[in-house]
Parts: structure tokens; sequence; C-alpha cells
């Protein structure tokens, strides 16, 4: 982030009265006379001030890690209002008067955390912590605004006036990638008035069985009047109209429109009309413009007018506000008509963006976006279906036009003013629609939006808003209809459907005629992604609004009023009360009890310090990563147009040092291209500059030269590279023996199916905080290096290679990772050696914090891949062989490709197939590098095997259950499949069990029973259910550790493994505590409390290894082990002497006697797990229901339930956490996330605008998780079994249900077209997103369906 020395902090004295920008950040007094008019508050928090909770996710207003709480004082009515903002996109000079509040601001380790903190220790809700300040702010507004309400009883003492529905959408537009929301909507839910608390879930305040009344008193008090938003001295303060002015760039406030208009004058300058500035979110600003004016304090632009027959709104005027307005007048009439028009804009405005861009986001910034730009805007199209019109002004002409004379204008220059806009009063008599109030004419309107999250941060596939009036005898004599966002220059009315439609009766002819209107009239650009989908979803618009007024035989009421729920949501709560169902056990104590995560408190208070928090050294600078996008291609040159420090390449690797990036056990991928580049989005050069913002400007504005002359074409997919056998090699260590004969099995199959393909696409890790690192020079050629990495120890290594010094002049620090899910693997390597390399030739410190585009450009992710298989099965279902010809797309360089296979082949196995033979090919593409994300390659696998079973059920027409169950292995199979030593003792083979529990615990069978009712009785609506087991090997590594204990008799630890929001601190924490017990001091249960865990320090632990794989977590415990046994040992005798002599001894005592007598108070372990216990199989199996709408594509997860066998859990929460979180990042692979490339394979899912991981909207409404406490496990460390990546597996069960739930749809379209059976043979691809279920639905079922009355 930049540094401070650009800004002056002066005293009132010397300042110009209206040129100081005074604010206070929690409390604190900020005052500035000069600062760079185009600097963000983010950007201001976190490098000039001390607080640093507030984290880039995203710099786009689509992550809320960034909120701030904002306030601002009316002094006329004496009125404190607040709300939370996007910091990232609010510019510092317009919070001139405002206070600003952090979560740092509502409590700390010092002065005592607030109940907010506490309670998101409490009820789990911090994994990594990078989005949890964000959450807790997010939280805090809303409790805040909560507690203004006057019109509420008073809620309960220790609650707010919060609902638990309200609650639950406080955090609506917050990501989080680790923990699937469930324990974060607890916490929210725990302060509200309405709250049951036995819907709370798992926590640290009360245990199972305490009575409602004790488990309130239980939970940290929360007193609403404890933080106050807006401090006493920022009142008094005289606020003039601000003005600033730094390095020839300017702010404005103007105050009215005369004083505005004199400041558009002057040419030559790039001038800026600012008011939230959110747009900047979408259309970022890559040069600083020389003059913001801000339009807020012009009155005329802010406020709210009401007139006999319409409102008149201020350009100004904030999203939310006007939401707030338009409820309002519903109020303050009669129910009529046309007030339900404004509750229904209000509730579709609702869905726009987050909360914190509403907060800022004004109408008119909106409106002028998508006139001037062709923003795809939800607030067009609906003012556009009630007749609106707008206010501009052009110099000193005002003009009044329709919003689509508006629209259809060239776009507007900039210095055009848009003043305000009139939404008309839609009341029958007044509109001047009709004038027969007397009569039953009725006004229909209804707004509809399509996208991938229900409650908004997603923009829609299609929106509509529609508008019609109809007579009695259901003639339509007025109709607007009003379609939007569909890859179009600006929302259009679809005129020649209104001319067809008018005056005219409903009936089902005639709609079946305007749906073929309206599809055709829907007719995207070209290049705009599911054409034929946007178009179908205008046709399922139109028919659920106009098919209530039609008589349609056998189509009864509900099944529209259902559909309707789908899309609005208009259930009370998003989530039901979830059940956690743990069996803890008390015999390794503390090991096994659920404590809360090390360090969770500080996390919510935003003290945790992550790479880019720690401040910058003297004369840091920041790199950012030119990269190209070009596949193959010469690099003739490249050009950085501004002015920056330097521009690192693999031309300024020092002589002997290595153009080396990401490697470890394979060949290495370069860290820059030489003359060639590889893959779109290849590593070209790294740019350093004064400021993160200037590199990374300078960055993205670089032309580079590109040259492709007697080049061969890129290879880009699988089949052009076999096509070019283009391959890395699987090393002969990878056991890929096939099983059984698969000739034989085939010969003895009564079914066959030959070349069935799966594909799959790629995944990104979308961890909150992206790639960073921060070198410093240290004397005699050394370099410290911190790093947000999985494995310091080869970063060093890669470091020191590049730079040709020895390892041991490196020293790789990491504290702790905000969520790495693998990216930071081999990933982070090139990002920490490019810092390094750039620091080690300049001699500065040089860090980087990478923007979220060019992270999602260059990190590769998942591997997408393709695979063919041929599979044999009798007529019960029992497969006898199957065989798989898998293509598995590496991208430019091996990272850990070569191993997929073997990943791949563990959880395929997880059914007895009788024979099963397979072929790998590991492609060489000019791809970015493919790398580890969690569970790399077995998700697939996973997924294949289920894929096979799905289509071998569908072929015989047999519930795909039942095939399941008849291929599951018996302890026989499951030795001849795994081999003896990962299978374990049959005792340990727990999935006939798990299975059992899962079928009886989700009362699977009568909720299939229902759901087959479901789905009797609802046309539009479908459901599915799908059980999915998981068999998972995993494999520990060797893993250090050290365990010292200082003077005082604190414990400090070190291991090999990364905090990487897994909760490994935590469990290693558990385990010192328990294996130093062994000393049997008095009083030894306080150890826990003495123990810290520190960061890895790749000079002071060697050795540390990878923190992948699930298993770290657990091979640092038993190294830590390890060291206690041997200090154990060392004080055993010392303690037992010193007891004979003064009776119990307090650990305090021995340890003070024992530095007296020179005891070794340091142990340090390598533990090198055994050859034949090293690997195991993890076991587990979800249950998911789901809704499908056939109308629109969207898919509603009703339930799920898991039940996963973690062994003798070390930490049942933290594993709760991971199993929960590991879900929901697989519901992301299957359903949601499409990490997309262009042709030239360069990324363009590349933002929060474009990639839409899961939401509290997205995820199951209810999830139930039982973790199953195995017993005994002789193997494993104290009995524990792994839980960071088998669970993503479990996933595919919604996948599964939403097929079944498709097929369901599909045998009721096919009854409509007349034919007989069912049409079950389909394919549903992973991710199963809304244009492609719909697709499978039938992009036109809804024409058929008419076709049948
Ligand atoms: C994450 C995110 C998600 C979003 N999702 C949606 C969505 O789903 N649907 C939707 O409709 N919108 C969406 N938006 C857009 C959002 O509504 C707009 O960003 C917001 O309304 C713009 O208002 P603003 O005050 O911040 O404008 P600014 O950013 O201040 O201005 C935007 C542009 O308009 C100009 N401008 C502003 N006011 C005036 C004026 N009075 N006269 C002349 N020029 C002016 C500015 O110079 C600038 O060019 C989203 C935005 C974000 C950041
Ligand atoms: S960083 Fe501001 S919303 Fe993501
Ligand atoms: S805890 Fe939410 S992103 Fe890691």
């Amino acid at each position: 982030m930049e540094d401070s020395q650009d800004t002056q902090l002066t005293t009132t004295e010397t300042m110009e009265e209206n040129q100081r920008l005074l604010f206070a950040i929690n409390g604190e007094r900020f005052e500035l006379s000069s600062i760079d008019p185009s600097i963000t508050l983010l950007q201001f928090l976190r490098s000039h001030t001390r607080f640093k909770s507030v984290k880039l996710g995203c710099g786009e207003g689509g992550c809320g890690a960034c909120n701030v709480l904002l306030s601002k004082f009316d002094s006329n009515l004496n009125q404190v209002e607040d709300y939370k903002v996007s910091s990232c996109l609010t510019p510092l000079c317009s919070i001139n008067g405002c206070s600003i509040t952090t979560t740092e601001g509502l409590g700390n380790i010092k002065d005592g955390f607030h109940s907010i903190h506490q309670r998101f220790a409490g009820f789990h809700g911090s994994q990594c912590g990078f989005c949890t300040p964000g959450m807790c702010v997010s939280l805090f507004s809303a409790l805040v605004n909560a507690d203004k309400k006057t019109e509420h009883q008073e809620p309960p003492v220790g609650f707010s006036n919060l609902t638990v529905s309200e609650a639950e959408k406080s955090i609506s537009g917050n990501l989080c990638r680790c923990t699937g929301y469930r324990p974060i909507a607890d916490v929210c839910k725990s302060f509200a008035c309405d709250v049951d608390m036995e819907d709370l879930g798992l926590n640290s305040f009360w245990k199972k069985g305490d009575d409602v009344d004790s488990k309130s008193q239980k939970l940290p008090f929360y007193d609403p009047k404890q933080i106050c938003t807006y401090p006493e001295f920022l009142k008094k303060e005289h606020k003039s109209p601000m003005y600033m002015e730094y390095n020839k760039r300017f702010w404005y406030t103007p105050v009215s429109i005369n004083e505005l208009q004199s400041m558009l004058t002057e040419k030559d300058m790039r001038v800026k009309l600012v008011a939230g500035n959110t747009g900047t979110g979408y259309y970022k600003e890559v040069e600083p413009y020389d003059k913001y004016i801000d339009l807020r304090f012009i009155p005329e632009l802010s406020t709210i007018k009401r007139t006999d027959s319409k409102i008149e709104v201020g350009a100004t005027v904030s999203i939310s506000k006007l939401i707030f307005a338009l409820k309002e007048e519903r109020n303050d009439d009669t129910c009529t008509e046309g007030d339900t028009v404004f509750q229904k804009i209000a509730s579709h405005f609702e869905k726009i963006a987050t909360e914190s861009v509403r907060n800022s986001g004004s109408i008119g910034g909106n409106l002028i976006m998508a006139q001037r730009q062709g923003f795809p805007s939800d607030i067009v199209t609906v003012l556009l279906a009630v007749n609106s019109k707008v206010t501009i002004m052009n110099a000193v002409k005002k003009e009044v036009l329709t919003l689509e004379e508006f629209l259809s204008r060239p776009a507007l220059d900039s210095k055009t003013l848009f003043l305000s806009v009139h939404i008309p009063y839609l009341k029958p008599t007044k509109n001047g629609y009709t004038d027969k109030s007397d009569t039953d004419t009725k006004l229909l309107f209804e707004t509809y939006r399509a996208s991938p999250r229900p409650l908004g941060n997603a923009l829609p596939y299609l929106n509509a808003a529609f508008l019609a009036e109809v007579s009695g005898d259901n003639v339509i004599n007025n109709i607007r209809l009003a379609l939007g966002a569909f890859g179009i220059k600006h929302a259009i009315r679809a005129n020649s459907l209104e001319n067809y439609l008018l005056g005219k009766k409903l009936s089902v002819g005639l709609l079946y005629e305007a749906l073929k209107i309206i599809r055709a009239t829907i007719q995207p650009e070209d290049g705009t992604s599911h054409p034929a989908y946007r178009s179908s979803l205008g046709v399922s618009f139109l028919f659920e609004f106009l098919s209530p007024l039609i008589n349609l035989g056998d189509l009864s009421i509900n099944n529209f009023i259902d559909s309707r729920l789908t899309f609005d949501n208009c259930e009370k709560t998003l989530l039901k009360s979830a059940k956690q169902v743990l069996e803890s056990s008390d015999e390794y104590y503390p090991v096994g009890e659920p404590i809360v995560k090390s360090g969770a408190a500080l996390q919510a208070s935003g003290e945790a310090v992550f790479v880019d928090d720690i401040p910058s050294p003297l004369n840091c600078l920041h790199g950012a990563f030119i990269y190209s996008t070009k596949p193959l291609a010469r690099v003739k040159g490249v050009n950085v147009k501004k002015d920056v420090h330097d521009v690192v390449s693999f031309q300024d690797i020092p002589e002997g040092g290595e153009n080396v990036g990401p490697t470890v056990v394979f060949d290495p991928e370069p860290l820059f291209a030489n003359e060639l580049t590889e893959c779109a989005g290849q590593r070209l050069a790294f740019v350093v500059a004064d400021t993160q913002k200037n590199a990374d400007i300078a960055a993205e504005t670089a032309m580079v030269d590109y040259e492709t002359k007697d080049l061969d074409p890129p290879i880009l997919t699988v089949e052009q590279a076999v096509e070019k056998s283009s391959f890395f090699e699987i090393p002969p260590f990878i056991d890929l023996s096939p099983i059984g004969d698969f000739s034989k099995g085939m010969a003895e199959s009564d079914h066959q199916i030959h070349s069935a393909e799966i594909k799959f696409e790629s995944q990104y890790y979308f961890y909150m905080e992206t790639q960073t690192a921060l070198a410093i020079p240290d004397e005699d050629n050394c370099m410290v290096v911190y790093s947000s990495s999985q494995i310091p120890e080869f970063t060093q290594t890669v470091i020191a290679r590049c730079l040709n010094i020895p390892d041991h002049n490196v020293r790789v620090i990491t504290r702790r990772v905000g969520g790495g899910f693998g990216g930071k693997a081999f990933k982070a390597m090139s990002v920490a050696t490019a810092c390094a390399l750039a620091a080690y030739k300049l001699r500065r410190p040089v860090r980087t914090y990478m923007n979220r585009k060019v992270d999602m450009v260059i990190s590769g992710g998942r591997h997408p891949m393709k695979i063919n298989y041929n599979v044999g099965f009798k007529s019960n279902g029992k497969i006898t062989a199957l065989h798989l010809d898998i293509l598995i797309n590496a991208g430019m360089s091996p990272d850990i490709s070569p191993f997929l296979p073997m990943n791949m082949v563990g959880p395929l196995k997880k059914y007895n197939w009788g024979a099963l033979s397979f072929n790998f090919k590991i492609c060489k593409t000019n791809l970015t590098s493919k790398s580890a994300m969690r569970a790399p390659g077995e998700v697939q696998g996973s997924f294949i095997a289920e894929a096979v079973i799905e289509h071998v059920a569908s072929v015989l027409s047999i519930d795909v259950g039942s095939v399941r169950e008849t291929n599951f292995h018996t302890f026989d199979s499951l030795q001849m499949f795994y081999g003896g030593d990962s299978a374990g003792e049959a005792l340990e083979y727990t999935l006939p069990t798990i299975w059992d529990k899962l079928m009886s615990s989700s009362n699977f069978n009568s909720r299939t029973e229902i759901a087959n009712e479901f789905n009797q009785f609802h046309k539009w609506r479908k459901r599915g259910i799908s059980r999915v087991p998981i068999l998972h090997e995993v494999s520990l590594r060797a893993t250090p550790g050290k365990v010292s204990v200082l003077r005082d008799g604190s414990i400090v630890v070190e291991v090999g493994g990364i905090e990487l929001g897994q909760g490994l601190w935590t469990k290693v924490k558990q385990m010192t505590a328990y294996c130093l017990k062994a000393v049997e001091c008095d009083g030894s249960d306080g150890l826990l409390e003495k123990v810290r865990v520190i960061q890895a320090d790749s000079l002071s632990l060697v050795q540390g290894g990878f923190t992948s794989g699930s298993t770290t977590s657990e091979a640092s415990c038993e190294a830590v082990r390890l060291c206690c046994n041997i200090l154990v040992e060392r004080l055993v005798g010392l303690k037992k002497r010193l007891e004979s002599q003064t009776g119990p001894v307090k650990w305090d005592v021995l340890i003070s006697q024992a530095n007296s007598q020179s005891v070794n108070l340091s142990a340090s372990s390598y533990f090198v797990p055994e050859f034949t216990s090293m690997s195991y199989i993890n076991y587990g199996a979800a249950i998911s229901e789901v809704e499908v709408n056939i109308l629109t594509g969207e898919t509603k997860i009703l339930q799920s339930d898991i039940i996963y066998d973690c062994g003798k859990s070390l930490n049942p929460a933290v594993d709760l956490g991971q199993i929960e979180g590991a879900f929901v990042q697989g519901i992301g692979f299957f359903m949601l996330e499409e990490y997309l490339t262009n042709s030239d394979g360069l990324m363009i899912s590349d933002s929060t605008w474009t990639y839409k991981i899961p939401t509290i909207d997205t995820i199951p409404k209810q999830l139930n998780v039982q973790i199953l406490n195995s017993g005994h496990h002789k193997n494993r460390v104290l009995s524990s079994k792994a839980s960071g990546e088998p669970p993503l597996l479990l996933a595919a069960s919604v996948h599964g249900a939403t097929r079944a739930a498709i097929k369901e749809a599909r045998k009721e379209v096919h009854s409509w077209k007349g034919l007989e059976g069912s049409d079950s043979m389909f394919q549903l691809d992973v991710p199963a997103t809304m244009p492609m279920v719909k697709t499978l639905c039938g992009l036109d079922n809804v024409e058929l369906y008419l076709e049948t009355l």
C-alpha cells in the first residue's frame, strides 16, 4: 500500500479554513490540508493509519472486506446517520465531517473485545480471518440501525432490535471463502430480538442441554450504547464545504448548481463529477482526474420531493434512501395499486449490488453509467416500465426527457449534469392509464431479475419490469414492457410486443404469440454469453406476468405463486436451524475439546497481522506483474509508459542465478518469460514504483510488443495436445496399475457403455487475501521475505536459486495466510521471488499485494480435464469393468500436475468396479500452469465415479441410489482396491455405518416421498434428492516441530505447518498442553493458556515442508508430541524430586527450578510417518435436496446432511468448520464458479463481477453435520482423521440432486411433447449454472406447455 510521505498532516492554525479535510476514525481526529483527491478511504486507512483491519479483497465493491461504518451528523435534526460503505470505493475527500468506525473501533485486545468479536470467536465464525473484520462491521452497522428503530418494542436486555431475517441479510454482501457462512449467520442471529436460542449452532458459550435463559446469559453481553459512532468534538467543529488541492489535482464541493457550472468552464482539464463514486467498482479509474467535483452538497440534487402525481428524486440520492422513501410511500397512503408499485420497485432495488454500495451509490450515477457507458442497470429497466422522466442540464439549459429519450441520446458528455428522475404515482385514476377507477380495472406491475445470487451482488442475465392495465374482461388497455441487462447498449421497451398486445383480450393463444415476440425481441449483442438462455428468461418472465390472468385449464394458481417465491426469496429467513452433532471425547483432554480457534477474537477485531498489514519499512517500493496476453509469442519489448522506479525481468537475475519460479519436484516454471511467452497470463516483468497503486497502473497500461512469426499455433486444448503429443511425463514412482482384468470384466457384463465423455473446467481459489510478499534486504547479501505462503521452505530455496545465494541467506517468514486452498503453495513462490529479486537489485525493500484481477489472471487454479470411459455392468446395476482415458490440462509447466493421476484414482476407487483400468495423459498446453486446489484431482475423481453410476442407472432406468449401494465395497474389495495399508482394519471401514446412519438421520425415505409428491403437483419447480459417499485417501508427510519453555513457564511452539485458517495452531496448542500435562504438575489444566504457536520461519525451523493435503495439522501435532515427550522426560525426574521435598509442584516452579539446574527446555523433532501407515482413507456421505425453478434455471439447496468420520477429532469445532467450509467451496465448484478464458487462453473471469463464489443466499438453507467419532485408530495421531479436503467432494450430492430435479422436469416436459416415458439420458456438466440447468429443462418449455392446452 501507499507510503505516507506524500501526505501532510498539519495543524489547524496553518490551514485555510475551507482547505481542510476533517474527519474522525474510531474517535480519533484527523485533519489534512493536502491529500491526493484520487486516494480512497481504504488506501488512506491502510497506508496512513494504524487501522489495518480494513482489508482489500477486490477493490470493486464486490466482497465486503473493506466495509466501514460511516457516520454523519445532521445538526438541524441533531441526529447521527450511520451506514456501512465500501471503503475501497469511497474517496477520502468525500468524508469531510464524517466519522468512520472500523472493527478496531469496537474493541481490541487491550481495552477488551466487543461482544461482536467475542461472539465471532465463540461461534467459531472465523477461519483465516481475512473476511472477518468486514463481517463485523456489516453486523455492527445492522445493529446500530436496528437499535435506532423506535416503532419496535424494547428488545430483551443484551439483544438488539434486529430481527433474525435482518441479521442474516446484514452479511449478504460479504464474501467468505472459508467458513461456509453458517457460523457467521449464527453470530448475527445471536443478537436478534426474535432469535430462538435453540436455533443457534455450536458455540463455546453453553453446553448442550443448558436452558434457554442461561444460554442468553452466557452470551457476551451486547450493550447498544457501548460505541459512540460520532464523537462529540466533531459535532462542534465548523464544517464548511471543502476544497482540496494537491499536485495540480483538485477536489471541489460546490453548494449550488451555479457554483458547479462555474467549475465546469475550464478546458483541458479532466473533470469528474462524483456522487458515491461506486461506479469505479465497474469502470476502474486507471488515470486520476485533474478535477473532482463532489455533487452531494448541492441541495437540489440531494432531495426527494413529492407532488400529487410523482416523486422527484434528486440525482445524488442514494439507492438506499430511495428504497426507504419508496417503502415509506406505501405507509402513508392507503394501500392502492400505485403504492404497491413503489413497494415492488423498492424490493427490486434491494437486490442491486450490496447494501454498502447502495448506501453510497446514487440514482443519478447509475443512470449516467447506463446512458454513457451501457452499464446493465436495474434502475433503468424498472423506471422505464413506470414511465419515468429525467431532467438533465447542459451548460444552463435544462431538459426534461422521457427515460427512453434520455437513453437513446448519444453518450452524454462529462459536463452534462443529471438533475433528477421523476417516478409517477401509478394510480389508475391519476397517471393517465385510465380514469375508470370505479371499474375493476387492474394495474399489474412486476419486476424480475435472474442472477446467480438471489439477494444481489450479482448482475442479472436479464432484468425486466412489466406494467399493464387490464380491464375486468381481460383486455389489455395499456402495457409497458421493459427489458435490460441482456447484452445490449441499454434497457429497451418491447415496443412491437406492446403494440401487439394492446387492446387485445388475454388468452392462451395471445400469450403464445406474445412469447414468440418477446423471444425475438431479446437479441443480445455478439459476444454476450448465453444468448438463448437470456431470451428464454424473457419468455418465462412474461409467462409469469400474464398467465395468472388467463384460464390455463389444469394449471393451478399455486404453480405461479410457487415460482415467484423462488425468484423473490420471500421466505422469512434465509437459513433454517441447522444441527451439528459432535461426539467429543475427553480421553486426551484438552485435545478433543471444541475449543475456540486460536486468535479468533484478534481476527475479528482486525488486529491479526497479515503480510500486507506489516508496516512498510523505510524506502519501501511496490511491485506489480506485467503479464502476457498472448499464449505463444516472442516478446520483443515491454514498454512501461509511466514514470516508475524500475522494471525487473529475467535479465535482472544475478549472474549464476536461475530464472526460476514455482518448483518443488518437477521442472521449474520460469519466474519471468524470457524471449518467449508460453501462455497468456505468464509473468513478463515486475514493475516497481513508489506506491502499489502506481505500480498497478504502470503494469496495467504497459504495452508489450509480441511477434508470432514462424511460431506454431499455441496448444490450448487437451485435444490439440494429444494431436501434437505434448505431454508431461508421469513419474514412474506413481503407481497406476490396473485393478483386475478389464476385458474379463467387460465380458461378464450384460450391458456396456462406450466412449462416454465428462469434462471439467477450472476453478479459482478466491482466497480473500490475494498473493502478497514483502522482501527486505539484510546485511551480508541476506534477504528476509514475509510471504503469504503454504510452503516457506521451498519458497526459500527458489529465492536462493534465483539470487544465486545460499539458502541460509534467505529467511522466509509466514505468520498467517488469508486463505490458501493450495493456491499459495507453488504460486506464492513466484510472488515472493519477484519481490526478493527486485529488492536484491534495488537494495531496497519491495513488496506487492496483487490486485484481484492480476491474481485471477495468473494464478492457474484447478485442472480442467476431459474423460472418456467405457463401462460394463449387469442388469442389476453391478458394474463389472470400468476403463477411463483421462486427459488433464496441466498448462505450461508441470507444477504438481504429474501427481494428479494418483490423486484422482484414490477417490475414484470408492466403488467396487470389478475391474478398473485407466490411461492418463498430462497435457502440456499454452495455458497458465494449473496447480493444487483443495482436493486437487480428488474432487474430479470422486465426481467421475458418481457420473458413471448415474449413467448406468439412467441406462437401466433404476434408482441411482441402489446402483451406488450395489457397488459399495466389501472390506475385502476395499483391501483389493486400496491395499491393506490404507484400508486399515475392518472396523475402520465406516462407510456402511455412515450410509445407514445418514439415511435415517436425514429421513431420506420420507423426504424422497415428499419430494415425489411435490413434483407431481408442481409444474414449474422440481425437487431432486441425492446421496453421495466418499472415500478419500490421504497421506502424512514428514514434519518438524519445536517446543520451548521460557523462564516464566510460558511455552512457545514452532511447527512446519502454516496456519491457513484451518485451525492448525489451535490443534497444536491443544496437543502441546495435553502432552506436557504428562509431567503431572499441580494445576496443569491451565497449560493451554500458556502455549503460543509462532510464525513459521524457514531459518528457525528447517524442513517445514508443505501445508497441504489435509494432514499437516495432525502431522504437526505429532511432531509437537515428540518434542513434548522429550521435555516430559527431562522434567519428570526433577518434578518428582521436588515433589518429594515440598509436595505438589506447580508448573512455573518446576520450570524455574529446571532453569536453575540447566535443564534444556527446548526440544525439536522431525516426525517421519512410517511408510506402512502413512496413508489412510477418510469416509463420509452427504444427502442433498434441491429445488430447481424450471422457468429460470435457478437451483435452491433446501437441505444438506453430512456425516463425516473424523476418527477422534482433535478439535470438533475446527473440524466442523473445515467440513462446512469445504462443502460450500465444493458447491461453488459444482454449481456456480465459471473460470473462463478467451480464445487465447487468457482468463476473462477476472473479477468479483464475473466470478461468483457462494454467498449466504446460495448455501443450503439447512446444513446438518454430524462428526462421527469412529473410535480408536491405532496408526493415527491420537486416533484422529483429516477434515480439510475430503468434505469438498461431498458437494457432488448437490449436483446429483440438481440432476435428479432436472430429470423430473424433463419427464414433465417430455409428456408435454406428447411422448411417453422419460428423457433421462442427459449430461449435466460442472458447474451446473442457471443457464445450464434451464437449458436442460428446456429453453422452450413454456411454449411446449402452452401447446398442450
Ligand atoms: C459491486 C457493485 C454491484 C453493482 N450491482 C448493480 C446491479 O446489480 N444493478 C444495478 O443497476 N447497478 C449495480 N451497480 C451500479 C451502482 O448502482 C452504481 O455504481 C451506482 O448507482 C453509481 O452511483 P454513484 O453515486 O456511486 O456514481 P458515481 O460513481 O459517483 O458516478 C458514476 C458516473 O456518473 C457520473 N455522475 C454521477 N452523478 C452524476 C450527475 N448527477 N450528473 C452527471 N454525471 C454524474 C460520474 O461522473 C461517473 O461518470 C453496482 C455497483 C457496484 C460497485
Ligand atoms: S475490497 Fe472493497 S468491496 Fe472488496
Ligand atoms: S474466514 Fe472468511 S475468508 Fe477466511
